[in-house]
């Protein structure tokens, strides 16, 4: 290393140890950049594959006011989507590169949205937990020390909030709607409970991107504790609710004050991110598909911008 880049890279290291906010513009190691382009696209394609499970519901929505909060919901995802592949390109990657990684299933995206949504209470088991463990996640990243993706998990985890209380309120409503409609979540509730835990990523021990990003205060909490986090507050209210989380090992530990679980299933996690999910096939499928018939709107876009390029410069 030369003396020049140990110097820039120490005066990085103290800029982010007095808590500076580090812009698109700033010198950063290589190392800084490639994991921020590695977490924001991964997150930004988790919010685009993320529209298919729920999307399939928007039809078979039980009312019309059902059917809105859900359109809505799908189409802040897409929004999601774009603040975060913008925040990604700030660090010199352009969109056309991520989803050509996405395509080619170069790219990871959450484990989550490889699970299929085989009845109703999904869509509010979705909202409850899925948002739930996003926002445990992404409140605390958006603390993070890089300022575009700092901005957009603010604005985010506003529009998750509203996400995970649609999602509550589905799962009250089928719960007071009497046997059926309870039924219905707890089966739900077996389904998902285990694979929201996945979402947070391997334990520590095994998360080989943890040191960097935590040294980098790219992420501010380990994996585990997030996940601690999210179990201790969703079995309470799973309670309330007179659900059974479904794990024979759960128990309260008096000393920590805290949920301990049964050991996650690490080798379906391991399937599923490494594209072998129940549904990865299907998603990648979907998702190549929309983007293919896309392709007229970013020609029809681009000839647009041409169009309009040239009638300025021509004014000028
Ligand atoms: N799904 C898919 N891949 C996962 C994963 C998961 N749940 N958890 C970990 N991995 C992958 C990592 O990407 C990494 O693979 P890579 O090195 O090839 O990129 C590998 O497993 C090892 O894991 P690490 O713990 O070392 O990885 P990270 O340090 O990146 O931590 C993470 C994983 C906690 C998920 C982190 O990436 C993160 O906090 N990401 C930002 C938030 C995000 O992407 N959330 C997606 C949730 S869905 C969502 O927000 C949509 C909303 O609508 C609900």
């Amino acid at each position: 290393m030369s003396e020049n880049i140990a110097m820039m890279e120490e005066q990085f290291n103290r800029r982010i140890a007095e808590g500076e906010t580090i812009e698109p513009n700033d010198w950063m190691p290589d190392k800084y950049r490639s994991q921020l382009k590695r977490l924001i696209s991964q997150h930004a394609h988790s919010e685009i594959i993320g529209m298919l499970p729920e999307g399939n519901w928007i039809t078979r929505a039980p009312s019309l006011r059902r059917k809105l909060a859900l359109l809505a919901k799908v189409q802040d995802e897409a929004g999601h989507g774009h603040y975060l592949y913008s925040s990604a390109e700030t660090l010199g990657i352009s969109r056309e590169e991520m989803f050509g990684q996405l395509h080619t299933g170069k790219a990871k995206y959450s484990s989550i949205f490889n699970y299929p949504t085989l009845a109703w209470a999904d869509m509010g088991m979705i909202g409850w937990l899925v948002d739930g463990a996003a926002i445990i996640n992404q409140t605390t990243m958006a603390k993070c020390s890089y300022g575009p993706y700092s901005r957009a998990l603010l604005r985010i985890c506003k529009e998750e909030n509203f996400h995970k209380k649609q999602g509550m309120e589905i799962i009250a409503t089928l719960i007071a709607s009497g046997e059926q409609g309870k039924a219905m979540v707890q089966e739900s509730f077996n389904r998902f409970w285990w694979p929201t835990l996945m979402m947070f990523g391997p334990h520590d021990a095994n998360s080989p991107n943890s040191p960097d990003m935590m040294k980098w205060k790219i992420k501010l909490k380990g994996n585990d504790e997030l996940r601690q986090r999210f179990i201790d507050m969703t079995v309470e209210q799973a309670q309330a609710w007179g659900l059974t989380v479904p794990d024979p090992k759960l128990r309260f530990n008096e000393q920590t004050r805290s949920w301990e679980t049964g050991e996650i299933d690490w080798n379906e996690f391991n399937a599923v991110i490494s594209g072998n999910g129940p549904c990865n096939h299907e998603r990648l499928n979907v998702r190549r598909t929309a983007h293919d018939q896309g392709a007229w709107v970013r020609e029809a876009a681009r000839a647009y911008e041409a169009k309009h390029r040239r009638s300025s410069e021509t004014a000028e």
